[in-house]
């Protein structure tokens, strides 16, 4: 078994903070508003890999496809010794990755769950005697600290998770994974692309439900950590798709004229009947558009990678020189 180290960048209260803040802040605005990553505490994480087995959910599959066709190159291309991975969540795909790298020294997952680092750290630690799996318990848009560990480094973003950020978010957000690289790292990015209205909006409202689940969680965390009485039955699940801004945006519709309140932030939050709280955007790109966002935040486009389909692409980049 290889050694499994679980490092918390954040003291616990910083989180407990920083909910804090954003519940505070998001639902005193117009329109009301949450940031995606509090979906993922224990529950949010399974519902996410039950999503992601859907038949209406194409990115996992199409990801999937391209890693399993391009893991070789991507490998030769990158000459990674240590593999840092942002919103790592059960690193499901990433073992394609893995196995392509056999000069691999640390695989560092990085993720706001506790839950999925563990389970995910701990097996693949477990499985691949010689590699050193070093997870970090951190936001990846505040400021990480990465460990001392050999290069060149390869820094995976999956799962288009870099459409949840919002446009000058993702600047600043490239620009700061930049400057965790040195010059000739390389940076392999998922990102979910541009497609017909009908099978966009299917992805984020199943048959079955799921993703409703996953959006109410949401919910279920507020009323836990900040002792609210959110009823999740008194909101609907919304996912629509924006034509002007490319992305798809999840809501929780108030059902009723209702007042939730939330004790520990001593806040009454009213919400009108047909009232909506955003509670994820998840843009779609083109090549284009990726390859400029890449370059203002100094990566070069190497590779462009679809699945057959055309509907997911992942690239990789070069970090250019130091500016
Ligand atoms: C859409 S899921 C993708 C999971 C996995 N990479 C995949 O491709 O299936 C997003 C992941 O990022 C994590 N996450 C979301 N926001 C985060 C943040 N600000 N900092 C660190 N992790 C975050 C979530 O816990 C979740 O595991």
């Amino acid at each position: 078994m290889s050694p499994f180290l679980l490092t918390r960048t954040l003291p616990e209260d910083a989180t407990d903070a920083a909910l804090r803040a954003d519940v505070l802040h998001g639902l005193t605005g117009t329109p009301k508003t949450l940031p995606p990553k509090w979906f993922y505490d224990a529950h949010g994480s399974e519902l996410f890999e039950k999503i992601t087995e859907l038949p209406e959910y194409y990115p996992t599959r199409a990801e999937r496809e391209i890693l399993l066709a391009r893991a070789g190159e991507i490998a030769l291309a990158s000459g990674a010794r240590t593999l840092v991975e942002l919103g790592s969540g059960s690193s499901e795909k990433t073992r394609h990755l893995l196995d392509a790298l056999p000069g691999l020294h640390t695989y560092v997952p990085v993720d706001v769950s506790e839950s999925a680092l563990t389970q995910a750290g701990q097996a693949l630690a477990a499985e691949r005697p010689g590699l050193d799996v070093h997870a970090l318990i951190a936001d990846f848009t505040g400021s990480l600290t990465l460990p001392d560990t050999p290069g060149p480094r390869l820094v995976a973003f999956l799962g288009g998770t870099i459409g949840n950020l919002l446009p000058a978010e993702r600047a600043a957000f490239l620009a700061s994974v930049r400057a965790l690289l040195s010059p000739g790292d390389a940076l392999l990015l998922g990102t979910d692309l541009v497609k017909d209205e009908s099978v966009l909006v299917a992805a984020y409202d199943d048959a079955a439900g799921v993703t409703a689940a996953f959006n109410k969680n949401v919910l279920s965390v507020v009323n836990r950590e900040l002792e609210a009485d959110f009823d999740p039955d008194a909101f609907d699940h919304v996912a629509l798709w924006d034509t002007e801004q490319e992305w798809i945006e999840m809501r929780l519709r108030s059902r009723a004229a209702q007042t939730v309140k939330i004790p520990a932030l001593d806040l009454a939050v009213h919400f009108a009947r047909g009232e909506e709280l955003r509670t994820e955007v998840s843009a779609k790109f083109r090549e284009d558009g990726v390859r400029a966002e890449l370059a203002s935040a100094g990566f070069a486009l190497t590779h462009w990678w679809t699945d057959a389909e055309g509907r997911f692409a992942l690239s990789l980049s070069v970090a250019g020189q130091d500016r």
